[in-house]
């Protein structure tokens, strides 16, 4: 079984992709909807509260677990993996996060390259990062961009309210108020140089992307997150499918579990996930 992590409702975009990529692989979800939203929260509370939804989903009998949120994995992933799996008691499992897979297809460099692969001198493009306030404050995702292509400019823009403001279910002239402003604080930033590429770093924002399309620059490419994410775990179970567990004959019904109210996120859910299924309440 694989695991999907996730603060509350968002990693429904990159869980939907997975689980319509694999309909036969068994997947379970997990959103920590009692303590949604993480991007404004410090950063011990974040490793602390992803490591418990990690410790949970390898409960469930998940070897593998992805979190399925840029503010967990920029924040708490690499802890996670390095100083917190090898001494946590769980052997063969592993925990992937959803800056790698994107860093891949932002510098079309593989993960484990983390220097120039080729001379730098002609790549000099412009990359937007839009995110919560905790992703853009990592800066995990200039860090590792710039590792593999040194001359390239990530310029990023921290969206303060769009989070809340898709999980309230705010009407569509207030979402697009909200893109234009982050939009408009992101090109003041460049100077006006349009974006070669711009990543919608935070899970929430593939509901929103005709409005980040429609007030970026058109030659802007737009990387979709669910779509790269669902890319590289075909790619990473086709190298380890040890990870893979018992693939059933027949497509199989996801499981979805939160540590909230389930009468109360499911109406929520719908707007990420219209089919989505019912949630079960798990205490975290
Ligand atoms: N899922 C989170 C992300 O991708 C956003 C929601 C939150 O702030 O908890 O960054």
């Amino acid at each position: 079984m694989i695991g999907v992590f996730d603060s509350g409702h968002g990693g429904l975009t990159v869980f939907r992709a997975l689980a319509r990529r694999f309909p036969r692989v068994p997947f379970v979800y997990f959103g920590d909807h009692r303590n949604v939203p993480y991007g404004n929260r410090p950063s011990d509370e974040i490793v602390a509260l992803t490591r418990d939804g990690v410790d949970a989903l390898f409960r469930r009998g998940c070897r593998l677990v992805l979190l399925g949120c840029n503010t967990a994995t920029c924040v708490a992933a690499r802890t996670l993996q390095k100083d917190w799996l090898p001494v946590s008691g769980w052997t063969g499992r592993n925990i992937l996060g959803i800056v790698a897979p994107t860093v891949e297809a932002a510098t079309q460099t593989p993960w484990a390259v983390t220097a120039p692969q080729y001379p730098q001198r002609y790549n000099t493009d412009v990359i937007a990062v839009f995110g919560t306030t905790r992703t853009i404050a990592s800066h995990a995702y200039p860090e590792e961009i710039r590792k593999r292509c040194p001359k390239v400019t990530v310029v990023q823009q921290t969206c303060a309210e769009l989070v809340g403001a898709i999980e309230r279910g705010a009407p569509e002239d207030e979402l697009d108020r909200l893109v234009a402003h982050d939009v408009t604080a992101l090109l003041a930033q460049t100077g006006g140089t349009p974006p070669h590429r711009a990543i919608l770093g935070c899970t929430h924002f593939p509901l929103v992307e005709p409005l980040f399309r429609r007030h970026l620059p058109p030659f802007t490419r737009l990387l979709s997150q669910p779509e790269v994410v669902a890319d590289s775990l075909e790619d990473y179970l086709q190298r380890h499918p040890r990870f893979l567990g018992e693939a059933a004959d027949a497509a199989r019904s996801p499981i979805l579990l939160t540590s909230g109210e389930p009468a109360r996120i499911g109406r929520v859910a719908r707007i990420f996930w219209a089919d989505a299924p019912a949630f079960d309440h798990v205490p975290h």
